[in-house]
């Protein structure tokens, strides 16, 4: 079982890359994008997350279902950011604002970070 649980935490960690690798790729960029692989990252972290705990819980390991709930929270917040995101990246055209997405990617971003935030500082 910890060969599972160690491959889901492998897993979840490349799809936190998927979401920050693009993230910052585009930090200097004028016109910001919310990549498929951000979308993809996006989803990995709630299935990984999700496994994760189920993983957690098999093993009798002390899951805390408030921290849990709001990862999940701020989790979803991400995945529908970057889904609502794309779609309106594939309707960028030149002569649109270049504002148009930088919101969601900004969103995206930060989310990204406080649940970072909350996987490693909340004990
Ligand atoms: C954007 C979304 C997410 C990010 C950036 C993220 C980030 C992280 C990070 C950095 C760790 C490693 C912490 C450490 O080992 O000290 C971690 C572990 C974990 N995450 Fe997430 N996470 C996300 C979503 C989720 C979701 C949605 C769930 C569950 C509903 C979840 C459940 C877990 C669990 C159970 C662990 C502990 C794994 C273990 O040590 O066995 N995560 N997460």
């Amino acid at each position: 079982m910890d060969a599972t649980r160690y491959a889901l935490l492998i897993a979840h960690f490349i799809g936190l890359a998927a979401i920050l690798g693009p993230f910052l790729e585009q930090w200097r960029s004028d016109v910001k994008r919310i990549t498929q692989t951000m979308v993809w990252g996006a989803r990995a972290q709630l299935i990984t997350g999700l496994l994760l705990v189920g993983v957690a819980e098999m093993n009798d390991y002390d899951v805390d279902h408030v921290k849990i709930a709001v990862k999940l929270g701020v989790a979803i917040a991400v995945a529908g950011l970057a889904e609502v995101g794309a779609k309106r990246t594939k309707s960028l055209t030149s002569d649109e604002p270049a504002g148009k997405v930088t919101t969601f990617w900004w969103l995206v971003g930060a989310l990204t970070v406080v649940n970072i935030a909350v996987a490693v500082a909340w004990r």
